[in-house]
């Protein structure tokens, strides 16, 4: 039987892809404020303004491509039982092959509406933004499939499963400021090993995690060879 390899991904997995980390120093949050675009508050003061915010994360999606990092991690299904619980909202995982992902905070391809958070509705590549006055079929708005701060995280429950169940962790471009994703790392099991791909030194609560100080696509190669020759 193949290991389960589980996989946990922040912002930094996308970087290499072009797309902006929210805490580094030219991230998306030095030009928008977390309150208003990121939070049921913010839609409701302004739903135009939030809209476009996510239309326009949208359009940019659909410009960028897996980078060599989400690649080798598809890749490793081959040796592997790799589960990826990611923090992104991007669908880059998907497009390079991986076959288990748990999105924590959403997904920007996809729309709920405002009163039912968990009916989801595709968005097209060719129609890909949400206006105001797009309803789903009971005539509610539509908004982004997105988990807002203050908003319950219902994924944590089966990407908890994950972790306590697995053999490898690995944890990749992710400040683990945002909770409760970065409080999995508690319900890894003491003595399974943990890797930690990431250029800058992240603040892990442990002592028993590999460091590999390096971006994604390098990491995941590095992280590649150690797998192979340690598992
Ligand atoms: N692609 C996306 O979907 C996307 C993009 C930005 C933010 N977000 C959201 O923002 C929140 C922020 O939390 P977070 O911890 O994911 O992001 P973060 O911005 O807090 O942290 C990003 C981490 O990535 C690291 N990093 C930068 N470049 C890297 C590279 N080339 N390779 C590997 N790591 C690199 C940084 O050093 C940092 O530790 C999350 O809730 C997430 O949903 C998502």
């Amino acid at each position: 039987m193949k290991k389960k390899l589980v996989i946990l991904t922040g912002a930094g997995m996308s970087a290499e892809s072009g797309i902006s980390t929210f805490r580094d120093s030219d991230g998306l949050w030095e030009k928008y404020r977390v309150e208003d675009v990121a939070t049921p508050e913010g839609f409701a003061a302004n739903p135009q303004l939030v809209l476009d915010f996510y239309n326009q994360r949208r359009r940019e999606l659909l410009t960028t491509k897996p980078n060599a990092g989400h690649i080798g991690l598809a890749e490793l299904e081959k040796e592997f039982d790799v589960r990826i619980i990611t923090q992104n909202i991007d669908n880059l995982h998907e497009r390079a092959g991986s076959s288990q992902v748990i999105h924590l905070h959403g997904e920007l391809m996809k729309a709920c509406s405002v009163r039912d958070l968990e009916t989801t509705y595709d968005l097209s590549p060719e129609n890909p933004d949400i206006k105001i006055g797009d309803k789903d079929p009971q005539g509610v708005q539509l908004r982004p499939f997105i988990v807002w701060f203050g908003e319950a995280v219902p994924m944590i429950e089966p990407a908890i499963h994950w972790v306590e169940d697995c053999d490898i962790f690995v944890i990749i471009g992710t400040s683990l400021n945002v909770y409760p994703a970065a409080g999995l790392l508690n319900y890894v099991r003491r003595g399974q090993p943990i890797y930690l791909i990431d250029p800058k030194e992240v603040k892990a609560y442990r002592n028993d995690i590999h460091f590999i100080q390096k971006g994604a696509s390098e990491g995941v190669k590095e992280l590649t060879q150690l797998l192979l020759q340690n598992h």
